[in-house]
Formats: C-alpha cells, structure tokens, sequence
C-alpha cells in the first residue's frame, strides 16, 4: 500500500511551489500526497518566518500534530522556519522527526531512510548545500491549467527588516533551458498558465537578457496562453522588461510590484535602494508600454522610524499610483535583521491605526478597479470549480477572482481548465460574477470538448 504525506504551506508562493516539488520527490519514494494529516504516515509543514506570528503558528500547529504520534506519524518541518530556527524547533518540539531547510528538500528520502534507521544526526539539514536542488528533482507533474514555476531562489538586496536573504540564501537563477524544459512538461500536462516565482525575480540572470529574454522563449512555446512573475524589486525592473510588457501579449497585464513605503527617508532606513520618485517613474513608463496594466503593491506599516509624516507619503503614493490590490502589514521585527537592532518606535496601536486608514484606502481602490470591470467582456481562465452547484470559477488577466453559473454540472465541468469570454456583470470587493458570453471561441470551446 502506498504510504501518504499531508504537506502544508504556509507563506508565499514558492512555498507552495516547493511543497508540490517535494510531493514529486516524495512521490518518487512510494508517497502520495493526500489532504488530511489523520490519515498520513508523514506530515510536513512548509514554513515561513516573514513574520513573528506566521513563525509562532508553526509551533501551535505543531502542538496540534502532536497526538498523531501515537500512531507513528512522522512529523517534519520545511521551509523558512525550518532554516531560521531548526535546532530551536528540535528543542522546543523534540517529537519532530525531520528540520529540512529550503535548499535541501531534495534530500528528503534520504533523511526517511536515516530515520528509519533510528539515526538522529541526520535529521536536520538546513545547511546549503552546494549542489541545487533543481538538478535532483524528478520531473515536474503537472496539476491544473494554472502553475507555478520557480525560475530564481534567494536575495542580495537585505532589506532592513527582512529575514528572506538569510533564510533562502543568496541569489540563484536556474539555467533558461531548464525552465524552459519545465515549462514545457507543465504545458503537455495540460497547464496554460505559468507563473513564474523568485523573491527577487526580476533579477533574474539564468539567460542571456535576462527576465525580458525568458519571457519571449517562454511565450514563444506553443500551449502557453498566460504569463506572469512575481515577486519583482522596482531597481531591477529593467528597460527591456518593461518593453516585453508592450510587446509580449501572453504577458499578462497585471504587475506585483511591492514599494513598501512613500516616504524616501524610510525607503532609505528600509535600505530599498531608491526613492518614491523613482517608483513612481517605473510605473509611468510601464503604463506608457502597456496602457492597461494594473498593479499591486505590498506596504509595511510602523517601520522604525515611521513618522505621521512618513505614513502620510505612503498613502499620498497609493492615491497617485491607484492599485488593483495590495497586502499591508504592521512592521514586525525580525532576529538577525538590521531593523531589529533599531528600537521599534511606532506603538503596536499606531501601527494598528495606520493599518485601518491604509487598507480603508487600498479597499477603495479595489473596489473601484472591480466595479470599472462591469459590463466589459473578460477572458477568463477557469481554474477551480465554483462554490456552487453548476458554478465555475476563475481569473481575469489582472487576477480577479471571478465566478460563473453554468447551465449545468456538466458545462461546468467542460468549462474547467479552459479559458473563455465572460460578460462581467457582478463586481464585488473581492470578486466578479458573470455569464458565460455566446462567442465563437466558447462555443469552439465546447466543440472540441465533444459536448
Ligand atoms: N521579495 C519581496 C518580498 C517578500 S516578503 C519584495 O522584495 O517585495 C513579502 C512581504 O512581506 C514584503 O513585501 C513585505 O511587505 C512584508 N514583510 C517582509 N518583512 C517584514 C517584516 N519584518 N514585517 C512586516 N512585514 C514584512
Ligand atoms: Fe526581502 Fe527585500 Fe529581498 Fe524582498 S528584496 S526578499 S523584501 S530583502
Ligand atoms: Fe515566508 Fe520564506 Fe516565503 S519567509 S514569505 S516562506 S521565502
């Protein structure tokens, strides 16, 4: 009987990515990945030490997990917390069977083997390796039209406040013909969307030209609908990127690209290397390239630092760029980052405070990029199935959520994994509702689909 691993991820995307590269490699390994830890003989928690409270939950998750011990569950920690805090986790969890680091999961059915064995020494591994994981994955399996692929790892630019360079490491970019061989297995397998992921992927160098050169090659492959990447830093959003975006028209219109702050002065404590100006500037030129896209953006409320003033040019920021979305988050100080050695001088309720009036300012914009949607006939890609009965649902190209009602479960079912035209008529804070649109290519759609 095939054994079974519960993997949970929590943090960002390349998390998720990894905790489905760790399922190939466990799978290679007589694993299947199954949605309930009740039933698995492995359950691993894919980590993130962003901030206090997402590593905090790690520990009350794993107090939960614990009484699956009994059973003989084994218990294993990946991710960023894992690398961060590994013999910490050992010590104050010492039920935990496995500590693997970001760089290592490859390595994973090994450490089972060890611990088969009874061998203790070899169940943290949070060192990097010198080796990339990349070369010892097994080949990607595709799951759904829409995926993510991990083309750069890690980060040079040390943000004041951020744990990311020291828990992914230094910068890394996967070969372009690697990604580009990746990209294609996800395409036979039925993918039409790829994402592709880096903490600084901009910055990306595995190819000659870089970010903008990838995009083409990628967009050049026959089966590939919908591109996008995340996460980009505004220093290495350069000319020829922002040209692809006017260019490649599989490069969706839509662009994460986090400021942080509209202040300079804590730009400069934040050590983002450039201005508010010059962001502002960056995103002139991308509408000037592609006149449609829309942006996002993540803030942090409550740096050191962070005056009234301070926090009164971020808002001003957000009101002159207008966003489709953002994440915004009270500062949170990190161990071993430079900003921890700053006093933290906003009061957790100012932060608190600035959070409120900057969300209210951000779920504004929202609302008003979802209602300008009304009445405008969107290709959506269906990645999921509705909520509902007979009910499909998916993204528009700037990552709106968006739902259908079909005629029957049976369209809904066709419908899944297919892109189509949809007449938006429901604009939410959230989400869109809209029909199906009686448009040639649907009902190609439903051809080729034998309906
Ligand atoms: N590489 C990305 C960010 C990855 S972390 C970038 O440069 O934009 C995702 C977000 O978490 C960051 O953009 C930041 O807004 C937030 N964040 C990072 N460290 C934080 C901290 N110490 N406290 C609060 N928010 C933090
Ligand atoms: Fe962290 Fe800054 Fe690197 Fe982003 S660019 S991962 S915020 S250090
Ligand atoms: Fe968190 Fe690590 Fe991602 S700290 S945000 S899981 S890179």
């Amino acid at each position: 009987m095939a054994k079974k691993v519960f993997i949970k991820s929590y943090g960002c995307q390349m998390n998720v990515y990894d905790s489905a590269r760790m399922a190939d490699v466990l799978g290679e390994d007589g694993y299947a990945r199954i949605d309930d830890p009740e039933d698995a003989d492995l359950v691993i928690l894919n980590t993130c030490h962003i901030r206090e409270k997402a590593a905090e939950k790690v520990y009350s998750e794993l107090g939960r997990l614990r009484s699956l011990k009994a059973r003989g569950t084994r218990i294993a920690v990946a991710g960023c917390v894992a690398q961060a805090e590994g013999d910490e986790i050992m010590r104050r969890s010492p039920y935990v069977d496995l500590v693997v680091g970001p760089q290592s999961y490859h390595r994973l059915p090994a450490m089972l083997a060890a611990s088969d064995e009874g061998n203790r020494r070899s169940a943290i591994e949070t060192e990097f390796p010198v080796e990339s994981k990349f070369d010892f994955l097994p080949p990607v399996k595709a799951d759904g039209p829409s995926a993510f692929l991990t083309i750069q790892e890690g980060c040079d630019k040390f943000c004041a406040f951020c744990v990311v360079p020291y828990t992914r490491g230094s910068e890394f970019s996967r070969p372009g013909a690697t990604v580009l061989e990746e990209a294609r297995l996800l395409v036979e397998g039925g993918v039409r969307e790829i994402t592709l992921l880096g903490q600084n992927v901009n910055a990306y160098h595995g190819t000659e030209g870089g970010l903008a050169a990838l995009i083409r090659a990628l967009a050049a492959i026959d089966g590939v609908e919908r591109l996008r990447y995340t996460t980009s830093h505004p220093r290495d959003m350069d000319d020829a990127l922002i040209a692809a975006h006017g260019e490649v028209p599989e490069l969706m219109p839509y662009l994460h690209l986090p400021v942080q702050s509209g202040s300079d002065a804590i730009l400069a404590r934040m050590n983002r290397q450039h201005r508010a100006e010059d962001y502002l500037r960056i995103v002139e030129r991308l509408r000037a390239a592609r006149p449609d896209l829309a942006l996002s953006s993540d803030f942090i409320v409550g740096h050191p630092g962070e005056t009234e003033a301070d926090f009164a040019d971020t808002l001003a920021l957000i009101e002159a760029v207008g966003y489709a979305q953002a994440y915004s988050f009270k500062y949170s100080a990190r161990p071993g980052t430079p900003a921890a050695d700053a006093e933290d001088t906003v009061p957790e309720d100012e932060k608190s405070a600035r959070l409120q009036r900057l969300q209210a300012l951000v779920n504004d914009q929202q609302l008003a990029f979802n209602r300008a949607s009304l009445g405008t006939t969107t290709e959506i890609l269906f990645d999921r199935r509705g909520k509902h009965e007979n009910q499909v649902a998916g993204r528009s190209p700037y990552m709106q959520s968006v739902h259908v009602d079909c005629a029957d479960a049976a369209e809904a079912a066709r419908m899944f994994g297919q892109t189509a035209s949809v007449l938006i008529s429901g604009a939410h804070a959230n989400s869109l509702t809209g029909q199906l649109e009686a448009h040639p290519h649907n009902n190609q759609v439903k051809e080729l689909q034998g309906a």
